[in-house]
C-alpha cells in the first residue's frame, strides 16, 4: 500500500483503542486507583513503577521514566517501526489503515521500492531454504557437517539458527533456484556476473549463516569458509533491505528464545552467538564484523536495559570498547547500563564458554565492568590526580563526556563522582546545571572550610534520587563525597 498515512487517522486509532486493554495483554496490570499499575517491561524491576492511565491514554514508567502513547508501546515492546505499529493497531481495532494519495511519480517510486523489497525477501528466504537443504544432502555436504560437529554444535543449534551450506561448484544455487531469474540473484547478492558476463554464485563451499531482521526475515547471509581460505566469512552486500551498520546477528534468535530479555551480550562473531546459544546462553547478539554503532546500542536498548560488551583483552578490545561506550553516553538513563567483560589472550565467547562453562560464564558476565566505572578508569590511568594539573585535565577530559549524558540521576552521579576525583567543588554548580538551570560548572578549588554553601545543602528529590539509585547500585557510593554522603 502506497501513500502516507493520515495523522488524524492515526489520532483517531490511538483514542479509539483502550491502552490499558493492549498493554494488559503484554505486561500484567493491577489496578491501582485511578491508573493501572504493573513491572515496566523496559528495564528490570522487582516492584512496579509501570503505571497506565486509561484517562490519558499514556503510559509512564516513575523509574526508568519510559513514557508514551500505545502506539510508542508497540514500537518498543515488539520492536515495529511506526507504520508496523500504526497496522497492527489497526488490525487490533478492526480497521483498515487508508494512506493519503501521493503525487503520481512518489506513488510510483514507493510502489517500486516494496516490489524491490518484496522480490528481495522471498528469494532471500528461497535461498535460505536451499542452503539448509544441501546441509542435509549427504554426498555434498559431508565435509559441512563433519566441520560444525567438530566445532561442537548439535542439529538442534543449527536449526534454531537456519544454518545452511553452499555447496562447491558455481551454480549450486542459481540452478537450485532455477525458477527464480539470475539477475534477481545477483540483484539479491547472492549470485556475481563476471565481466565476462558470466553469472555464477556469490557463496560456494561455504557454511551459510542467515542474518534475519527483528521480524524473522533474511536479510543476508554470512559465509564461512572450512578451512583456511581467505576470506573467512564472505558477507552479503548492502541491499536495500540489509545495512550492514544497523543489523545485529542472533536478536531475532535471542528475542524468540527468551521471553523477557533483561540483558544483551554484545559479541563479535556468528560463531560466538551461536556457540553461547547452544551452551544456554541465547541473549548474544553480534555485530556483522563492523564496529559497535549507535544505532545497534538504540537497538538493542528497546528490547533490554543492560548491555554487556565482551570484547578482547588487547589493545584493539580496550579501543573497541571505549569507542562503544562514548557512544553510549547519549543513550544512557536510569534503566540503561554499558559493561564490559574482557575476554583472557587468545580466546573468544565461543572457545571460553567451551572451556569454561555456562555458569562460570555467566558468573563472569554478572562481574561485568559497569561503563561509567570503566570511564573513569580509563581517563585517570595516565593522570597524576594528586596534582593540580592532573585533575585539570580530568576534568577538562571528563566533563564533555558527562555532558553528553541526558540529564537525570545517572549524571549527577558522574557529575558528583568528577567533583570527587578533582576535589572541585562541581556538586553545588555543574551538578545544579544540570538539574536545576544553573551557570556552568565552578572550577574552584574546594576549600575544606566549614562554611562551604554545599553543607547548606538540604536534603530533596536529588538526595532521593541518589538514595534509590545507591541503594540499586551500591558501589556508586565511591563516587559521592564524604560530605554529600552525610547529607543523604
Ligand atoms: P570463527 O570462530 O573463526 O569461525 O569465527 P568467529 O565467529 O569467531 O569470527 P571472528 O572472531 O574471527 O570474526 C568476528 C566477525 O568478524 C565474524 O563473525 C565476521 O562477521 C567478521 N569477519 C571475520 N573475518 C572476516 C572476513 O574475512 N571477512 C569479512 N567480511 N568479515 C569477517
Ligand atoms: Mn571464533
Amino acid at each position: 500500500m502506497s501513500g502516507r498515512i493520515p495523522q488524524d487517522f492515526i489520532n483517531n486509532l490511538i483514542e479509539r483503542v483502550d491502552i490499558c486493554q493492549i498493554i494488559d495483554a503484554r505486561v500484567k496490570l493491577k489496578r491501582s486507583g485511578q491508573n493501572f499499575l504493573g513491572l515496566c517491561p523496559f528495564h528490570d524491576e522487582k516492584t512496579p513503577s509501570f503505571s497506565v492511565s486509561q484517562e490519558k491514554q499514556f503510559y509512564h514508567c516513575f523509574s526508568c521514566k519510559n513514557s508514551g502513547t500505545v502506539l510508542t508501546f508497540l514500537m518498543e515492546y515488539e520492536g515495529l517501526d511506526f507504520v508496523a505499529a500504526v497496522e497492527s493497531l489497526a488490525s487490533i481495532a478492526g480497521v483498515e489503515v487508508p494512506r493519503e494519495q501521493l503525487g503520481k511519480a512518489a506513488q510510483a517510486r514507493d510502489k517500486k521500492q516494496q516490489q524491490t523489497h518484496k522480490r528481495l525477501f522471498d528469494v532471500l528466504d528461497e535461498a535460505s531454504s536451499y542452503f539448509q537443504r544441501m546441509l542435509r544432502q549427504p554426498e555434498q555436504a559431508q565435509a559441512a557437517v563433519d566441520y560444525l560437529k567438530a566445532r561442537g554444535l548439535s542439529g538442534l543449534i543449527a536449526r534454531d539458527f537456519a544454518i545452511g551450506y553452499a555447496p562447491a561448484g558455481w551454480d549450486g544455487l542459481l540452478k537450485g533456484l532455477e525458477k527464480t531469474p539470475p539477475a534477481v540473484l545477483v540483484e539479491a547478492g547472492l549470485a556475481v556476473t563476471s565481466e565476462k558476463g558470466r553469472t555464477y554464485d556469490r557463496f560456494r563451499d561455504r557454511i551459510m549463516f542467515p542474518i534475519r531482521d527483528v521480524r524473522g526475515r533474511v536479510i543476508a547471509f554470512g559465509g564461512r569458509v572450512m578451512g583456511d581460505e581467505q576470506p573467512k566469512y564472505m558477507n552479503s552486500p548492502e541491499l536495500p533491505i540489509f545495512h550492514k551498520g544497523r543489523e545485529l546477528y542472533g536478536l531475532y534468535e535471542a528475542r524468540r528464545a527468551v521471553r523477557k530479555l533483561n540483558s544483551f551480550l554484545i559479541v563479535e562473531g556468528y560463531m560466538d552467538v551461536v556457540a553461547l546459544a547452544q551452551s544456554g546462553i541465547a541473549n548474544s547478539v553480534a555485530t556483522l564484523g563492523t564496529a559497535t554503532s549507535a544505532e545497534h546500542l538504540e537497538k538493542l536498548y528497546r528490547y533490554a536495559g543492560e548491555l554487556v560488551c565482551c570484547f578482547d583483552g588487547d589493545r584493539a578490545g580496550r579501543a573497541a570498547a571505549w569507542k562503544a561506550l562514548e557512544l553510549s553516553l547519549p543513550l544512557l538513563r536510569e534503566g540503561r547500563s554499558l559493561k564490559f567483560i574482557f575476554l583472557p589472550d587468545g580466546e573468544d565467547p565461543d572457545s571460553l564458554v567451551r572451556k569454561i562453562g555456562k555458569k562460570e560464564f555467566l558468573n563472569r558476565v554478572s562481574q561485568a565492568m559497569p561503563g561509567i566505572e570503566y570511564l573513569f578508569q580509563r581517563l585517570t590511568e595516565d593522570l597524576d590526580l594528586n596534582a593540580i594539573d592532573g585533575r585539570a585535565r580530568l576534568a577538562e577530559l571528563g566533563l564533555p563526556m558527562i555532558e553528553q549524558v541526558p540529564d537525570g540521576v545517572l549524571k549527577q552521579l558522574m557529575l558528583q563522582r568528577l567533583a570527587d576525583l578533582t576535589q572541585l567543588d562541581v556538586f553545588g554548580s555543574a551538578l545544579g546545571r544540570s538539574t536545576m538551570g544553573q551557570d556552568g560548572p565552578d572550577l574552584r578549588r574546594h576549600e575544606h572550610v566549614e562554611d562551604e554553601p554545599y553543607i547548606e545543602y538540604k536534603p530533596s528529590k536529588i538526595s532521593k534520587d541518589l538514595l534509590s539509585r545507591l541503594l540499586k547500585y551500591p558501589h556508586f557510593i565511591e563516587g559521592v563525597p564524604v560530605e554529600v554522603r552525610e547529607i543523604i
